[in-house]
């Protein structure tokens, strides 16, 4: 059973990668961190919410940062709408409401009182683990692993050089990725090479369920805004990083040291492999069959 943390900046591929820790029974979620990143954070809390209510999970929903550690904020609507899930409607939700204790607090809290069991899964800006390592530096050591969606060894998908969620807080990425803990990372090189077609869309739009309903929502806004864009077929980011948990061995790649370039200027927020240390393993392709196996599978176990 993987125990994860999972800090998101839900985002349309934030809701598969909440579907697929929502709807695996080998994982167990301890707590679902809401950042801002794609949209503000009251967007995004709102959003991971709805989507935790969708799931029937009763796993409790906090408040993490409202804004990056140094920079101005950025947002990326251009993927995922106005409201960040643009797509699905929700009802009025009945049970989910977010925590009084603040994310970064509970996520300081689970880690300290369990030692080499948690993973911090993040797959928004790095700004609430970055407060966190801050507060308290163990929790580099005392988590599991930290899995990582972002950065990019080649170009970029915000500016020429850099990938969004690096480019959205360069500052604590570099405090995350210096941090000493075990990392995984998936960063664009990767993630670009899992897409959505509209056949497999179409499969999962005759299947039946309301978590299912609310994911193909979801794709049909996220399909429309990359063609809209002309980026071919929308890209699965996010879940690759809960996929990872199931079965690392369906991931290759190699050990590096990562580092961020916080130099203002065309390369601010890039990533860059600084193999000083090589404590993060670095993702470069996964099994992409077995992936949407994952994803069938964990809507299937879903309301
Ligand atoms: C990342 O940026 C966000 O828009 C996505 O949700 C993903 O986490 C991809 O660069
Ligand atoms: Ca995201």
């Amino acid at each position: 059973m993987q125990r994860i943390i999972l800090d998101v900046d839900t985002g349309l591929d934030d809701a598969v990668a909440l579907f697929l820790a929502a709807g695996l029974e080998e994982i167990k979620i301890e707590a679902v961190i809401a950042t801002a990143g794609n949209v503000g954070l009251d967007k995004t809390l709102e959003n991971t919410l709805n989507i935790m209510e969708t799931t029937g999970l009763d796993c409790p929903v906090y408040a993490g940062s409202a804004a990056p550690l140094v920079r101005v904020p950025v947002e990326a609507g251009d993927f995922h709408g106005e409201t960040g899930l643009d797509g699905p409607i929700f009802a009025t939700r009945l049970r989910q409401e977010v925590q009084a204790q603040s994310g970064i607090d509970a996520m300081i809290t689970l880690v300290t009182n369990n030692p080499q069991e948690i993973t911090i899964v993040s797959v928004g800006p790095l700004t609430d683990l970055a407060r966190a390592l801050q507060r308290e530096p163990a929790v580099a050591s005392l988590a599991k692993e930290f899995v990582i969606m972002g950065g990019s060894f080649s170009s970029g998908n915000v500016t020429p050089e850099a990938e969004f969620n690096t480019y959205a807080d360069p500052e604590a990425a570099k405090i995350v990725f210096s941090s000493g803990a075990k990392i995984a990372l998936f960063s664009l090189d990767c993630t670009r090479t899992v897409t959505l077609s509209a056949e497999r869309l179409e499969g999962f739009r005759a299947k039946s369920g309301r978590s299912n309903e609310v994911f193909v929502a979801c794709m049909d806004t996220y399909t429309a805004n990359y063609t809209k864009r002309r980026q071919g077929e929308p890209q699965m980011h996010d879940p690759l990083c809960v996929a990872y948990l199931i079965d690392p061995s369906k991931v290759s790649g190699a050990y590096h040291g990562v580092d961020v370039i916080l130099e203002e200027g065309p390369s601010y927020g890039k990533t860059i492999k600084r193999d000083t240390s090589k404590n993060t393993f670095v993702a470069e392709s996964i099994d992409i069959p077995w992936f949407w196996t994952l994803v069938e599978r964990a809507l299937a176990a879903l309301p």
